[in-house]
């Protein structure tokens, strides 16, 4: 009983470490169930790759298909390429995907038109906005694959009203809510806590690296512009490879607003922990304040993760920067939502999900 299990990115590393780990508890129980680890090599850098497979004990891949950046089509292609030779030397049961990256969609496809069956792990979301390469990769990865575990009952609707049928979807939890609840008391501080002289609940932490918000240099300048005049505190901001050009060019330098290079994920936690509140563009980091009570304000128009919105902290406010600055008053203020943790974001995601994979491979 074997499974491929792929990974590409940096929120994807977050999601297999505890799949990882299940299967592993599966295996000590007499399960005969092992996997076969693939890194696409999407993302390369140390500090979006290599450190995260450190900090979370993930096991090396068993092949890095070394794909690396380029166009939308330029990446998925040379993943779909690689992926189909290693798929045909390294057959198997089963290819598991998670996640909404290119990689994602492309093994997905290469596995289907290989007969391999597929499960995605967090299937079902929509944020039903086009612009996003996310949203594109999510409906043809949902499209062809034969199993879905979801995150929310949300998901599973838009699954439904797409044709797919009860007995392939599984709403087992949040695999990235897995891994932040067993990393929780690993945090660690990072050097710019110090460096900053930073204060539990008087600082904000920034992520941005959607296209739609830092491609185009006036856009990302305004929104820099924005936050650095309504901050009133220091906002620390490990900078997405994507971002740093356009935040390089900028013409006028922000004040508060202090960057740094990506994060480690133990180090990244612990910054969201004590913060007063995060201004980001990402899907993890919502669904991870959420879980740990911290305002969040997401600078998007929509949200594949509106659970995040109904039971938890998260505030949308689309590309409007007046709402971003009025947003950012509340924060101050201390008077944002209180929000609860959605249903079975529990920290057993992972186990769910292979106890399940075992039933239908059996
Ligand atoms: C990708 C995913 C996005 C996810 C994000 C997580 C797609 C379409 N996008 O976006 O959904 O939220 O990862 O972080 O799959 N770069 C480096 N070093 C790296 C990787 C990238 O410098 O290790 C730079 C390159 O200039 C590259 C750019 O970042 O062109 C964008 O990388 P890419 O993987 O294409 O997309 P992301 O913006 O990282
Ligand atoms: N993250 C990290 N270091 C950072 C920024 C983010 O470890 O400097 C983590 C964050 O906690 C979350 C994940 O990266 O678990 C989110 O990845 P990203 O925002 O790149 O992708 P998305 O979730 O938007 O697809």
């Amino acid at each position: 009983m074997k499974i491929t299990l792929v990974a590409g990115a940096r929120p994807n590393f977050i999601k297999i470490a505890p799949l990882i780990r299940a299967i592993e508890q599966e295996q000590q129980a007499g399960s005969p169930i092992d996997y076969r680890l693939v890194h696409t090599g999407q993302h390369y850098d140390d500090r979006l790759s290599k450190i995260f497979f450190e900090h979370l004990n993930i096991p090396d891949p068993h092949v890095n298909l070394g794909a690396g950046s380029g166009t939308q089509a330029e990446q998925t292609a040379r993943i779909m390429v690689a992926f189909e030779k290693d798929l045909r030397e390294h057959p198997c049961d089963m290819v598991v995907v998670v996640g909404d990256v290119n990689s994602t969609m492309a093994c997905t496809i290469v596995a289907k038109k290989m007969m391999v069956p597929v499960a995605h792990v967090e299937g079902g979301i929509r944020s039903f906005d086009m612009t996003m390469p996310e949203e594109i990769n999510r409906i043809v990865t949902d499209s062809i694959a034969d199993f879905f575990f979801t995150t929310s009952r949300v998901a599973g609707e838009n699954l439904r009203k797409a044709g797919i049928g009860e007995e392939r979807i599984f709403f087992v939890g949040n695999t990235m809510i897995d891994t932040l609840l067993t990393s929780l008391p690993r945090t660690q501080q990072p050097e710019l806590w110090r460096k900053h002289n930073l204060k539990v609940g008087q600082y904000l932490v920034l992520t941005l690296h959607r296209p739609s918000n830092v491609d185009e240099p006036e856009r990302f300048a305004s929104i820099m512009d924005t936050i650095d005049t309504s901050a009133g505190m220091e906002v620390i901001f490990p900078i997405h490879p994507r971002t740093q050009k356009n935040f390089d060019g900028l013409s006028r330098k922000p004040s508060h607003i202090k960057p740094c290079e990506p994060l480690s994920y133990l180090e990244f936690i612990y910054l969201l922990q004590h913060a007063r509140g995060i201004i980001t563009d990402s899907g993890g980091v919502q669904e991870e304040t959420t879980v740990l009570g911290i305002p969040c304000v997401t600078m998007r128009s929509s949200t594949e993760r509106p659970e995040t919105v109904t039971w938890g902290t998260n505030e949308i406010v689309g590309d409007q920067l007046d709402a971003l600055g009025h947003a950012m008053k509340s924060m101050q203020q201390g008077t944002w939502k209180k929000g609860s943790i959605p249903e079975l974001w529990d920290g057993k995601a992972a186990g769910r999900i292979i106890r399940q994979i075992i039933k239908l491979l059996r």
